[in-house]
Parts: C-alpha cells; sequence; structure tokens
C-alpha cells in the first residue's frame, strides 16, 4: 500500500481552509494537524475538517504532529519563519505566494531547503494549470517556431503596488514557465499622473486596508520589461484598472510563427488559444484565435497538482514545481522593478545585488 502523507497546516485563514479542501479530496494525504496564533480560526478549521491535533505554535505542531509535509498559508510576513524552522526539520514544505516579504528572507527560506534536501515550492499553482502544461508542449514541439516574447498580463482591480505582491509572482512565475531564467529587468512605476517619488512609498495596508499585510509598496501603475536567455523578451504592465478583470490574467507567449494565449483564470478546460501567425495583425482578425483541445494533458485544478508533485518530488529527490528557488525568481522580477524605477529605469542585472527591499533601501537614503 502506498504512503499516506501527513499534511500539517500553518494559518487557517481563507487560503489555509483552501488547502484543507483540496488535501481532504486527495487520497494521498490526510491532514494531520492544523495551526493558527487566533484560537477562533484554529477552532473552525479543526472542527469543519475533523482535526483533532491543533497548535498554536508551529515549531511544537513541527516536534510533536509526525508530519511529512507543512503548507504554509500565513500572510507574507509570516511565510519566512515556519518556512525555514520546518526546512530545518527536514520536513518538506509548500508555502503560499509571494515567498517572502523580500529577498533576504527568501534567500534564507532557499538556504534552509539546500542544506537539509527537503523540497520547498511556492504554491504558484497557475505553473501546472493544465493551458501552462499545453503550451509548454506545444512549444516545444515548435509550433509557435522560436519564443520571442513573454507577455504577463495582470488581472486589474488593484493598484500597482498592491498587486505587485497579491497577483504580481502569479504573472511572473508564468512568464518564467516560457522565458526561463531571467537576466536584467527595466521598470517605471507611476503614482497617479506622476512618476512614482520616495515619497510614495509606504505600507501594502496603508494603500488599501481591505489588502493583506504584504511589506512596502509604491504607486499605482507600473510597465516592466525583462530579458530572458537566448534573446526572448519578456513585457508586463501593471493598468490600475479600478475593476477586477480576470479573463485579462494570464500570459502570451509570441514566436516567430505564431502565439499562444493562456489565461488563468476560468474554467481549466478552455484556457488556452493559438493564433497561427506572429503577429496580431488589425483588430478585425482577432477571431482567428483557436481553442486548444487539452483533454491529453490531465486536466485537474491546479492546487491538487501542486500537491501531487510534491510527492512525486519527494520520492524521486527532485525539484518541486514552482520550487523555492523558481519562486525567488518570480519575486526577484518584482523586486526588479522597484530598482530599476529608482534608478532611472535603466536596466539593471538579476539577480539584486542587494538584497535588501528596493523601497526600504530608497526609503533610508532620504
Ligand atoms: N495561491 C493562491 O491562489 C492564493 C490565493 C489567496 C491567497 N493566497 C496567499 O495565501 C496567504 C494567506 O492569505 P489569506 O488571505 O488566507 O490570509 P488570512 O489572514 O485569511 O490567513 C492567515 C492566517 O494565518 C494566521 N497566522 C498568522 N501568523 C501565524 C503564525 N505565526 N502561526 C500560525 N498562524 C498564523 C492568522 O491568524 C490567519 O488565520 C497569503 O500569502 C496570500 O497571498 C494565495
Amino acid at each position: 500500500m502506498s504512503k499516506t502523507y501527513r499534511v500539517g497546516l500553518v494559518g487557517c485563514g481563507g487560503m489555509g481552509r483552501h488547502h484543507l479542501r483540496v488535501v481532504k479530496n486527495l487520497s494521498e494525504f490526510e491532514i494531520a494537524s492544523l495551526c493558527d496564533v487566533v484560537p477562533d480560526s484554529l477552532n473552525r478549521a479543526g472542527d469543519e475538517y475533523g482535526v483533532e491535533a491543533r497548535y498554536t505554535d508551529f515549531e511544537r505542531m513541527y516536534d510533536e504532529a509526525n508530519l511529512d509535509l507543512v503548507t504554509v498559508a500565513t500572510q507574507t510576513r509570516g511565510h519566512g519563519a515556519p518556512t525555514v524552522a520546518a526546512l530545518q526539520r527536514g520536513l518538506s514544505v509548500l508555502c503560499e505566494k509571494p515567498i517572502a516579504i523580500d529577498l533576504i528572507e527568501a534567500d534564507e527560506m532557499v538556504a534552509a531547503a539546500e542544506a537539509s534536501g527537503a523540497k520547498f515550492a511556492i504554491n504558484q499553482q497557475n505553473h501546472v494549470n493544465p493551458g501552462i502544461r499545453k503550451a509548454q508542449a506545444l512549444v516545444k514541439e515548435g509550433l509557435i517556431g522560436d519564443v520571442v516574447l513573454v507577455r504577463g498580463r495582470n488581472k486589474a482591480g488593484r493598484k500597482s503596488g498592491n498587486e505587485f505582491m497579491e497577483m504580481g509572482t502569479h504573472v511572473t512565475d508564468m512568464m518564467l514557465c516560457f522565458g526561463g531564467i531571467p537576466q536584467w529587468c527595466s521598470g517605471t512605476v507611476y503614482n497617479g499622473t506622476r512618476l512614482a517619488e520616495a515619497e510614495d512609498i509606504m505600507e501594502a495596508k496603508a494603500m488599501s486596508p481591505r489588502d493583506r499585510d504584504s511589506g512596502l509598496v509604491m504607486g499605482t501603475r507600473a510597465i516592466a520589461y525583462y530579458g530572458f536567455h537566448e534573446g526572448i523578451v519578456g513585457e508586463l504592465r501593471f493598468t490600475d484598472y479600478a475593476k477586477t478583470m480576470s479573463g485579462n490574467y494570464g500570459v502570451d507567449i509570441l514566436g516567430t510563427e505564431g502565439q499562444l494565449a493562456v489565461r488563468a483564470s476560468g474554467s481549466v478546460e478552455d484556457n488556452l488559444w493559438h493564433l497561427p501567425r506572429p503577429m496580431e495583425g488589425t483588430p478585425t482578425q482577432f477571431s482567428d484565435w483557436q481553442q486548444v483541445d487539452l483533454s491529453d494533458i490531465g486536466i485537474e485544478d491546479a492546487v491538487n497538482t501542486m500537491y501531487r508533485r510534491m510527492i512525486h518530488a519527494i520520492e524521486t529527490d527532485t525539484q518541486p514545481p514552482s520550487s523555492g528557488e523558481e519562486g525567488r525568481w518570480a519575486f526577484e522580477m518584482i523586486m526588479g522593478i522597484y530598482q530599476s524605477h529608482r534608478e532611472g529605469g535603466r536596466r539593471v542585472e538579476l539577480p539584486l545585488a542587494d538584497r535588501r527591499h528596493s523601497l526600504e533601501q530608497w526609503r533610508e537614503a532620504q
């Protein structure tokens, strides 16, 4: 009989409970224990999922609950400590996005995984969404020729500052799936009608009190360009449209002979389109986009796939999808925008040499 993986959840809020819904339906896993510092949240989740082992201290949970895998679903500021403590004990971790509050913390998390050999992934689940996987297979087959440009598409409904920390790494992660490792970034950030200044730096909660506590942010609208390997370029706009426009959210892959468009919202069965020519042409030609059949790639909710791939990574000693290192690259692509903007929009090399938060450095220099 195959092993059942015992999962301990840290953070029983909105996304934590989503993880519980997923894990409960996967026969390879059992929800072994829960941890939250707020007893009401802990007991609500415990009662809902019938989990008796409840903790308010994650280290105690790690030491007592005999876990195989830890899910970290605290808000961003709270990702580092429970992740590092689990990895140091040899427990594999699936941590929510974005990886960390800054690159110093992200480095510590990746280093802890390297040192222990435990598996570490960031739940940027679009990495394994069926449309992305099929698009990668089609690119490999040569359907669109050589990849020239990868265009990330934001979801809208947030100012760029909040969007960077909330949805930003989902988008940059999808870009990484086609561009590979980024080499440079050039970014420009506006605050309203003018270029953003140091005085516009604030906490995410000050920009939007209803959003999560995800550290320093700046600006309402932004544009970024990237250089990947072999001359592939990247483009990403954060447009500050007031209303959420989920249909925009995803990635376009432009090749020498055609294009693919993946949309990460909506139904997982129908989120990939193909245009058999390299440029859009006139708006009247937009109807030439053809939907791609995904039935052969395996249709599964992407968070389920993230869990199953964690088992595969543990059992084969390979890296899981959206590994800690890839999660750090996705975050680095966001931090690079601020660093480049501060330097007048010049191309900055990735990885960034100074690992402190670019906005913290900028504010301190005032
Ligand atoms: N991958 C996705 O699609 C997706 C979607 C939504 C949210 N998220 C991410 O999930 C994370 C959580 O977001 P949320 O909206 O669920 O937040 P939330 O505030 O609803 O939940 C966080 C929970 O963590 C608990 N907590 C805080 N510190 C703790 C600690 N030291 N030990 C144990 N518990 C602690 C809080 O009490 C709270 O219950 C964020 O990083 C967010 O970006 C990801």
